[in-house]
């Protein structure tokens, strides 16, 4: 009776907020104080590979978990990374998070959120893997495709919305991964030093963000070191910023595998421990889990007195927190629903970017006759692969099918041009399920490419990185910034022959590009999901107007980038056999460093095309000097022929510093959707913290008096409009 009566409390406070008399504080107290030893231990640890214990005699569930981030990953064996050969675990593929930080449309994240949150709560999951906003720092992280790109400002801001809309499904966002995991070259033991200015300006800020404004319910702790201590170990990074500063009461669960010893995860801040290469796995026995570093090892240093209670109950409570506020609450979700797969064609349009377009030979005139389309990327499943984030799509939509279906009158003709080998199996999964193989050489399949785009009205080359390991793979980083599989020299013999050449990238991260000033078009396609040829030929053929912005700076070559040591990237070891890797470029990460050393770039952060263009007015502050805040409001129109929308980037610019700034840095965008001869005037409100810095001995932000200059542009190499103000 009691049990019913304590479950019928806990129903009634699922959905509230956690504030003054907040009823799931009060469920929280209530259950605390009857749990016993036995039963706190066993809520902060793994039963299986994706789940841990409630608390069955007081009608408090389980907790369900699923990667995450751009759908909901197949069931696994209960305990091991294996498939469990489900039939009903399909779901729909999101475009993987670089194109959603391409939309920079934070309306669109929420709806992102939203729906994959709809998927996940169909699932039963109370918790979602993601998103993951890892900055990218170089362009050889093989995760880079799961992040929101270079700018703290874009990641969180993108971020927020989806956090929001995700857990308005009951389903909370576990942010990942927490913290300076920003590359997969010796991910699970590198030290990472970076100094406390760049850690607040730069590799912070995106997750508090999310936490502060998207109000995040849990937070992944990352496999790296930080200050030589393990994250999932590390209380400066868990317990005195996360959750001492930024006043967070969410949990924080370890990466899978990132706990690696109990004092260390108890005292350091880790609330519940999944995935670690202990008994759980190795064994499989029933009592396997309780050799977790957070089971049965813990519960004894807590008998013996070796570690106090009450850390243990701040984990318990946090966990409680976590799973009551993840309790479906009598909503449904929906699994591949129409709505759904309309949402990711939506999401794949606004965060394709248009990087070049000579002659305007985009979009493609509807009465084409011909069209050769070449590149094993266009007929390439690419929701399989990469690990963790790896799908089982109810349908994937290649490029080819998609551009069949945008043109049912003309001859399409597919050539491959090149091949990537045998795929590397998935994690749990295989491709099994198509066929890739090739028998024909390399020089055959140019041949046959270069006989193919004759007498072609269009000949597009969709070609990339393709999500095996090193190439936009989770575990492992890319060893080469060009593309792989010889493409460069394929390219370059098509477009000796066909100068109209349009190539269509697909990747996550950003790409060598020797060949850019000798095909007309690029076209910017990230992993799409489910609807990638429709939302791509969406593009090509102008029923939708490109609007996407690059969320990281294309170089030009590697080596113009701001690591430029072996010890900055991949790292080093020490004396002791340790990874280290030394962040000694600090603040200068992105366009950050290009901008302000006036490096040249193939592609700037923030730059995109469109198929109409758009006119800047000038732009007016609210005042001379900001007091609390200020605002900036500029006409934008749009000049051309056809609606579009722009995405108008404000930078601030500190003009006089005591310390070394970058030349600009991001602090407000907004979208903005236009018809043809239509203008807005696009607003932003920026307070002091836009202005400061982190100064680490003081350990502040900093805003400095003097003057400022609030620029306004298209990307941040093209500023098209300013206005100075001052901080008295
Ligand atoms: C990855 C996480 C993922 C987890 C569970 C880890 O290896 O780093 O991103 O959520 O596995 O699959």
């Amino acid at each position: 009776m009691k049990k019913i009566l304590v479950f019928a409390c806990l129903m009634l406070a699922i959905g509230c907020s956690h504030q003054e008399s907040d009823p799931i504080e009060t469920e929280i107290d209530e259950i605390l104080s009857q749990m016993t030893l036995d039963e706190k231990i066993a809520v902060i640890h793994a039963q299986s590979k994706f789940s841990s214990r409630g608390v069955p005699r007081l009608g408090v569930p389980e907790l369900w978990c699923m990667d995450g981030p751009h759908g909901v990953r197949p069931e696994t064996l209960w305990d091991a990374w294996a498939s469990a050969q489900q039939t009903n675990d399909s779901c729909t593929a999101y475009p993987a998070l670089t194109c959603l930080a391409a939309s920079w449309d934070r309306d669109l994240a929420k709806l992102y959120g939203q729906s994959v949150g709809e998927e996940a709560l169909y699932r039963r999951k109370n918790v979602l893997l993601g998103p993951g906003i890892d900055i990218a720092r170089t362009p050889l992280c093989g995760r880079n495709f799961e992040y929101m790109g270079e700018d703290p400002y874009l990641a969180g801001h993108m971020a927020a919305p989806y956090v929001q809309g995700l857990q308005s499904n009951n389903v909370a966002a576990c942010v990942k991964h927490y913290a300076v995991n920003d590359q997969e070259f010796q991910r699970l033991t590198i030290n990472v030093n970076v100094d406390d200015r760049a850690l607040y300006e730069i590799y912070l800020p995106a997750f508090k963000t999310a936490v502060q404004e998207g109000g995040a319910w849990s937070i992944m702790s990352s496999y790296n070191k930080y200050q030589n201590k393990f994250v999932s170990h590390n209380p400066r990074l868990l317990k005195e910023i996360l959750k001492g500063e930024w006043g967070w009461d969410g949990a924080v669960i370890s990466d899978w595998g990132a706990v690696h010893e109990t004092v260390g995860a108890a005292e350091g801040g880790t609330d519940l421990e999944f995935g670690s290469y202990t008994d759980g796995e190795s064994r499989n026995t029933p009592a396997a889990y309780d050799h977790y570093f957070l089971a049965q090892p813990y519960k004894e240093k807590l008998l013996a007195g070796e570690l106090p209670m009450k850390d243990l109950d701040d984990k318990v409570r946090r966990v409680l927190r976590l799973i009551l506020r993840t309790q479906p609450n009598g909503k449904k979700g929906y699994l591949c629903s129409d709505q759904h797969y309309a949402d990711c064609r939506k999401i794949g349009t606004e965060g394709i970017v248009l990087l070049k377009n000579k002659d305007g030979i985009l979009p493609m005139k509807a009465k084409a006759k011909r069209i050769v389309v070449l590149g094993e990327n266009a007929i390439r499943p690419m929701i399989v692969g990469g690990s963790s984030s790896s799908l089982k799509a109810q349908r994937e939509i290649s490029p080819l099918d998609g551009i069949r279906a945008a043109f049912p009158d003309a001859e399409v003709v597919y050539e491959r041009a090149y091949y990537s080998g045998e795929p590397t199996p998935g994690r749990g999964y295989n491709y099994s399920f198509y066929d890739i193989s090739e028998e024909r050489p390399a020089a055959k399949l140019l041949e046959d490419a270069l006989a193919a785009v004759e007498g072609a009205d269009y000949v597009l080359f969709i070609g990339g990185l393709n999500k095996q390991k090193g190439q936009d793979c989770e575990g492992r980083d890319r060893e080469s910034y060009d593309l792989p599989y010889g493409q460069n020299e394929v390219i370059e013999a098509i477009a000796a022959v066909r100068p109209d050449l349009i190539y269509i990238n697909i990747s996550g991260t950003p790409v060598a590009m020797p060949f850019a000033g000798d095909v007309a078009a690029i076209v910017q396609a990230w992993y799409l999901g489910s609807e990638t040829g429709n939302a791509l030929s969406d593009v090509l053929t102008g029923k939708v107007n490109p609007s996407g912005k690059l969320p990281f700076t294309f170089p030009i070559a590697l080596e113009d980038g701001p690591l430029k040591t072996e010890r900055q990237y991949p790292g080093i070891q020490d004396e002791d056999g340790n990874w280290q890797v030394y962040y000694d470029e600090g603040i200068y990460v992105g366009y950050r460093w290009y901008d302000t050393r006036q490096v040249p770039v193939l592609f700037p952060f923030g730059y995109g095309l469109s198929y109409t263009t758009f006119k800047y007015g000038q732009v007016k502050a609210s005042a001379k000097a900001i007091k609390d805040d200020i605002s900036f409001s500029i006409p934008i129109t749009n000049t051309g022929k056809v609606a579009g929308a722009e995405v108008v980037q404000l930078y601030i610019q500190d003009v006089k510093s005591s310390v070394d700034r970058p030349l600009k840095e991001l602090k407000g965008f907004e979208k903005v959707w236009l018809q043809p001869g239509e203008t807005k005037t696009v607003r932003f409100t920026i307070g002091k913290d836009a202005l400061s810095f982190f100064d680490a001995e003081r350990h502040e932000w900093v805003a400095e008096p003097g003057e400022f200059k609030a620029l306004i542009g298209a990307s941040v190499a093209d500023i098209r409009s300013e206005v100075s103000f001052e901080l008295k």
